[in-house]
């Protein structure tokens, strides 16, 4: 009997504790980004790129940046935060040591007023270019970070990715270990549950319906 309850009690224990590690995963859309990422990487038989919660919370200051301004992101006048924003910041709202911040080697950008599942974004927002492609399958990096937000509570909806060529235990990396976790948005790596109880998505349903459609997409190598 005693065997019997020990045993019951070690399966729910292993259960429930996977239960714990796909919610980890799932519950946080810019995770999910990056492992779609990685699993398109993989199969064309490049390396699995570290997914940095410092870089990833620094992608999301990126987005920020925008504030939320679709229009300038894409076409023939579109702009982007400067360079010395890393530094003066976006590294200090992250908490990121200054000194270790380290090249981007790459770029995506992509804004939209609807809300769609990461996985969408990654094939049909991010990857539509064949420059995306490039820069996806780049041989140049070796950590990736992601963001996605929406901006007061509702669309547009900004996801980005940043690469840099970093190494993995010493480059963005976090004063007192942890990434200081900014609100609204969701960045990866950090193993942090972002989901609609942080306020995030929020009406998406609605939005969806009410917006007119538009979308507008940055790729590039470097910055
Ligand atoms: C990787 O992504 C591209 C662009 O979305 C797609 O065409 C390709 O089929 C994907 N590869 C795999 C193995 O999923
Ligand atoms: C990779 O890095 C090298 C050296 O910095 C650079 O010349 C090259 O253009 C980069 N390639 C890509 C695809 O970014
Ligand atoms: C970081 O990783 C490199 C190689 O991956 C290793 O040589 C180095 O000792 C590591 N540094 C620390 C502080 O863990």
């Amino acid at each position: 009997m005693a065997t019997f309850f020990l045993l019951l009690s070690l399966l729910f224990f292993s259960a429930s504790a996977h239960i714990h590690n796909v919610i980890r995963v799932t519950d946080n859309p810019a995770d999910q980004l990056v492992a779609a990422l990685n699993n398109n990487r993989t199969a064309k038989k490049e390396p699995t790129l570290y997914d940095n919660p410092g870089l990833g919370c620094i992608a999301l200051q990126y987005i920020k940046a925008y504030r939320g301004d679709c229009n300038v992101l894409g076409g023939d006048d579109a702009k982007k935060p400067f360079d010395s924003q890393f530094a003066d910041t976006f590294a200090p709202n992250c908490g990121v040591t200054a000194s270790t911040l380290s090249k981007i080697t790459g770029r995506l950008v992509a804004c939209q007023s609807k809300y769609v599942e990461p996985s969408k974004a990654f094939s049909e927002i991010l990857m539509k270019d064949s420059k995306s492609l490039e820069i996806l399958y780049s041989k140049n990096h070796t950590e990736v970070g992601a963001a996605v937000t929406g901006t007061d509570g509702g669309g547009p909806y900004f996801w980005c990715v940043l690469f840099s060529n970093g190494k993995s235990n010493s480059s963005f990396t976090l004063e007192g270990g942890e990434a200081k976790i900014t609100k609204p948005g969701c960045f990866s790596g950090a193993n942090d549950v972002c989901s609609s109880a942080n306020g995030w998505p929020r009406s998406l349903t609605l939005w969806s319906y009410i917006a007119t459609a538009f979308i507008a997409v940055a790729y590039a190598f470097g910055l």
